[in-house]
C-alpha cells in the first residue's frame, strides 16, 4: 500500500465548496437503482445476470457463494454487484472537521451513554445502552471527537443495520464525501494493516463499519493505535519520519477490482506525511505502522474508527468455505488532505 518516499512536491490542491452542513454521499459497490447494463457487455462465466434492485432492473452480482436469487438472506440488499458504471475520481476539497465544533467535554454524548468501558488502555473503548441511531447533531460530533482521541468507539446492540441502506446513507451524509459500501469475504484484501482507501487525496475519517454476518467464531477485524506508535518512538526517530512522505498507491487494489469489474474511478497515487497530525486533538499519527491492537465482533454491533489515527486488518483465522460467510458494510466519510 504505502512505500517511503522523499518529500516531493504536490500540486496544490483546489479549493472545493465542500465543507461542514454541504452533504455528499458516494455509493460504491451495493445495489445500484439506476444501473442498466451496457448492451455490448459480455458476462464473464463466474458472472450471472440476475434482476435484482427494486426498479427490475438487471445488475450483476459479485461473485460469492450466497445464491443472490434466493430471498432468504437477511441482509440481501447489502450484497456487492457489479455495477460497470464508471464514476470521476474524488476531487480534492478542503474540508473542515466535524469535531472541530464539538464541546471538548462532549457532555451531551456522555450523558446519553448509560456503560462505556475502555477495551484497553491504549485504544478503544465499548459503549452500550445507547443507539447510534438516537444521536442528535451535537452528539455526532462528540462522537467524531471521541473517536479520534480513543481511536475506535464500539457499540453493542445496535439497530443501525436495521434502518436499512437509504437511512445509512442519510446518516452517513452528516459527514462530507461520505461512501457507503459493502464488503465480502470473497473479496478480502485486507489481511494486512491498512487505513481506508489512504491512496485519496482526501482519506477517509471517522468510519463506520457494522457485521451483518460472519463466522461463529474468528474473522475479527483488529485495530491498531496508530498515535501510540508514534509516540513510542525515539525523538530521532519521530524527526526523521516527520521529514519523509509516503507513496499511497491505488494500483493493487484497481489491479484486483479489474478483474472483477469493480473498478469505477480512476486509479490515484498520492503522496501523504509518514506522520499525520489529527486537525483537532492535535495528536500525531505514524501512517504505516501498528502498535496495540483490540478484537472485536459481536453482530448488532458498530464500530466507529478514526481511519487517521488508527489503522485496521482482517482475522483470516476461519476456513473460507461455502458455510461460512463474512458480510460487513461500512460508512467511509472522508476529510482533510493529510498533513503535519
Ligand atoms: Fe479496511
Amino acid at each position: 500500500m504505502s512505500q517511503v518516499a522523499t518529500n516531493e512536491e504536490q500540486p496544490e490542491l483546489e479549493s472545493n465548496p465542500n465543507h461542514i452542513g454541504k452533504r455528499k454521499i458516494h455509493t460504491s459497490y451495493i445495489n445500484n437503482p439506476d444501473f442498466v447494463p451496457p448492451k455490448d457487455f459480455v458476462f464473464l462465466p463466474t458472472l450471472k445476470e440476475v434482476p435484482i434492485n427494486l426498479k427490475g432492473q438487471t445488475e450483476i452480482p459479485f461473485d460469492t457463494q450466497i445464491d443472490y436469487t434466493k430471498p432468504e438472506y437477511q441482509y440481501r440488499d447489502f450484497l456487492p454487484h457489479v455495477t460497470l458504471t464508471s464514476e470521476p475520481a474524488l476531487a480534492p476539497y478542503e474540508h473542515v472537521d466535524v469535531a472541530s465544533r464539538a464541546d471538548p467535554e462532549k457532555k451531551a454524548l456522555f450523558a446519553a451513554i448509560p456503560h462505556r468501558k475502555d477495551m484497553t488502555p491504549n485504544i478503544g473503548t465499548e459503549v452500550r445502552g445507547v443507539q447510534l441511531s438516537q444521536l442528535t447533531d451535537k452528539q455526532k460530533d462528540e462522537l467524531a471527537l471521541y473517536t479520534a482521541e480513543r481511536g475506535i468507539v464500539v457499540f453493542r446492540d445496535q439497530d443501525f443495520v436495521d434502518k436499512g441502506i437509504e437511512w445509512l446513507k442519510e446518516f452517513g451524509s452528516y459527514l462530507d464525501g461520505t461512501e457507503f459500501d459493502t464488503h465480502y469475504d470473497g473479496d478480502l484484501n485486507t489481511i494486512a494493516w491498512h487505513s481506508d482507501m489512504s491512496y485519496e487525496v482526501n482519506p477517509p475519517c471517522t468510519t463506520f463499519l457494522s457485521l451483518l454476518a460472519g463466522p461463529e467464531c474468528g474473522g475479527d477485524t483488529l485495530f491498531v493505535n496508530c498515535m501510540t506508535a508514534y509516540d513510542r518512538l525515539s525523538p530521532p526517530m519521530q524527526q526523521f519520519l516527520e521529514g519523509i512522505s509516503a507513496v499511497h498507491s491505488g494500483q493493487t487494489q484497481a489491479l484486483r477490482l479489474i478483474d472483477s469489474h469493480l473498478a469505477r474511478r480512476p486509479t490515484i497515487d498520492t503522496v501523504h506525511p509518514v506522520v499525520r497530525k489529527h486537525p483537532v486533538t492535535g495528536r500525531k499519527a505514524l501512517w504505516v505502522n501498528n502498535n496495540h491492537k483490540a478484537e472485536l465482533w459481536e453482530k448488532g454491533t458498530v464500530t466507529v474508527y478514526d481511519n487517521r489515527m488508527v489503522q485496521h486488518s482482517v482475522t483470516l483465522d476461519y476456513a473460507l468455505d461455502n458455510d461460512v460467510i463474512r458480510h460487513v458494510f461500512r460508512l467511509t466519510p472522508q476529510r482533510e488532505r493529510p498533513a503535519l
